[in-house]
């Protein structure tokens, strides 16, 4: 993996040329020049029609950026993500969630010792484990089956299980699920509150097992637990997903209990491994497996595929094109699926965790734009809510459109209502509606010529706002593993052209050691040295 400032590639130049003669083109004008745009600008692969025509670039554009991405030797850098290099320079680590997804008979090697055969161990673990559960034949301490499954983690250890369990509720079991992430007690209290001991299992999921609010909120249980239950069946009740085992263990949970992953795979993106236990627990192995074939499939694509026909790459790129040419400064992700509901606070994390950074790899602040901010609710909500925005705001947001061909419930009627406002809002965020089209419908509403010039300016659309859709035949564990991996690799692509580490978060790390001082303060009743304003509030606080 080399590093490559992407501003000094003779593409970056080009580029800067380039978007100076089309950054005022009108994507409507696009369309009407060329009858075959649509089937230029889309990509067809398996179950997923990606099409990214309504995004404001032309062949030329597109030409420039593939040439982007090879200057930035984005080919070498797959190989290195793929074959286990130390590409997580910073921790010194292989970045390797995609092992996790690997055919039974990969070979995948970190420091020199294939890890396949471990993965697959703990994939045996959580199967098992996850069929006992869900049959009733491991039980309680009373001899009862487990009712309840109340995952306690943050971060990579909740958002990725949160939202793959609410993504495929339909395809979910008798269990019910519960996530307990915050530290706020209110969220733990208010979670355990009707919860009987005798039929709940715990699992306790943290990488580190140092986290604050994930030991806070295990602690918190563990006692509510004893409160009716003798210590000696916490063994029963809880396991735990780390890859800290004596830490685990310190915290009193049996070597049996937990399940292991590996430095190697990062927290944003773990669901993958053991730390989709709860999503294994709530919808069974076997849709937990199909959703690591649906990863692997995309994995394969995005390694094998040239970069023109290669989906990752082809949204990093039209990202890069919006952030660093148009300076555009936020993205959003519009599933029209209601389930997808908790994808774009996943995806926040996921990218901006990531390719939040603004030193290059070689130490060196960037002189260009980095990550973006990622933003999104479902639809058709969000178009009663901030889409007014999107559409006539002083603001350029790319967004992507997510939906389903079929729905699962099977009602046509709301499918085709759903849908139809999902072609209707990237249709008008493209063409808009100019002034004559205003007047004209004014118009033929009957409005008088004072109204009409008083009313025209505040209806026009401009348009050309872009949007890339992503149609996918169904939503199943598959499909949806496919569009995981799919922005997973979309943020690697985007990591490796910035020239960025985008596998490390120390970005984190200055609040969490704030914390702990002023915590300390709190116990002391004393506060100390702060800036004034902090200084005011915590006494405030404290009064
Ligand atoms: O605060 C950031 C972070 O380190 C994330 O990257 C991670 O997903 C989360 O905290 C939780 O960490 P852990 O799984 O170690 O408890």
């Amino acid at each position: 993996m080399k590093n490559i400032n992407p501003t000094s590639t003779e593409a970056w130049k080009e580029l800067e040329k380039h978007f100076k003669k089309i950054r005022n083109e009108h994507m409507r004008d696009m369309f009407s020049d060329d009858e075959n745009r649509a089937e230029k600008f889309s990509i067809l692969w398996e179950d997923f029609y990606v099409d990214y025509s309504k995004n404001r670039i032309t062949e030329d554009t597109r030409s420039l950026l593939l040439q982007l991405a090879e200057e930035c030797q984005l080919e070498e850098a797959i190989n290195d993500y793929f074959s286990g290099e130390a590409i997580n320079r910073t921790e010194n680590r292989p970045v390797l969630h995609t092992a996790l997804r690997a055919a039974k008979d990969a070979e995948i090697k970190v420091r020199g010792e294939n890890v396949l055969p471990e993965v697959e161990e703990v994939k045996t673990k959580i199967k098992d484990f996850s069929f006992e559960v869900i049959s009733g034949a491991r039980k309680g301490y009373t001899g009862k089956a487990f009712t309840d499954v109340v995952n306690i983690g943050i971060g990579g250890s909740d958002l990725g299980p949160v939202m793959v369990t609410e993504s495929l509720k339909f395809y979910k079991n008798h269990l019910n699920m519960h996530f307990i992430s915050n530290v706020d007690g209110d969220h733990v209290h208010e979670t355990i509150k009707d919860l009987n001991p005798e039929t709940t299992l715990f699992l306790i999921v943290s990488k580190t097992f140092t986290t604050m609010e994930t030991l806070s909120n295990a602690t918190t249980v563990r006692e509510w637990f004893l409160r009716s239950v003798p210590e000696k069946e916490v063994s029963k009740h809880f396991v735990a997903v780390s890859t800290n085992l004596e830490k685990v263990e310190s915290f009193g949970i049996d070597r049996n209990n937990i399940f292991p992953m590996w430095d190697w795979v990062g927290g944003r993106f773990s669901l993958w491994s053991a730390v989709g236990l709860s999503i294994s627990l709530a919808i069974g192995y076997d849709n937990f497996a199909a959703l690591l074939d649906g990863a692997r499939k995309m994995d394969e694509h995005f390694k094998n595929t040239s970069f023109k026909e290669n989906l990752p790459v082809q949204l990093a790129l039209l990202s890069i094109w919006y952030n660093n040419f148009f300076k555009a400064e936020s993205e959003a992700v519009i599933p029209y699926s209601q389930y997808l509901n908790r994808f774009p606070s996943y995806l926040q994390q996921a990218i901006m965790e990531s390719n939040g950074k603004s030193v290059d790899r070689n130490g060196e602040r960037v002189d260009y734009e980095t990550g973006t901010i990622i933003w999104g609710e479902p639809g058709t909500n969000s178009q009663h809510a901030f889409f007014q925005l999107i559409h006539q705001g002083t603001k350029l947001i790319p967004a992507d459109f997510i939906g389903f061909k079929r729905s699962l419930f099977g009602d046509k009627d709301h499918q085709d209502k759903l849908m139809a406002n999902f072609f209707a809002q990237t249709e008008a965020l493209l063409n808009g509606k100019n002034e004559d089209e205003v007047e004209e419908e004014l118009k033929s509403k009957g409005f008088r010529r004072e109204e009409v010039d008083r009313l025209k300016a505040f209806k026009v659309f401009e348009g050309n706002k872009p949007t890339t859709t992503i149609l996918i035949e169904k939503l199943t564990p598959e499909s949806m593993g496919k569009l995981i991996a799919l922005y997973e690799h979309k943020i690697f692509v985007q990591g490796i052209i910035w020239n960025i580490f985008s596998y490390d978060q120390w970005g984190v790390e200055l609040g969490k050691q704030l914390a702990s001082k002023i915590l300390a303060e709190f116990g002391e009743k004393e506060v100390s040295d702060h800036d004034s304003s902090t200084g005011t509030l915590l006494k405030y606080y404290l009064k």
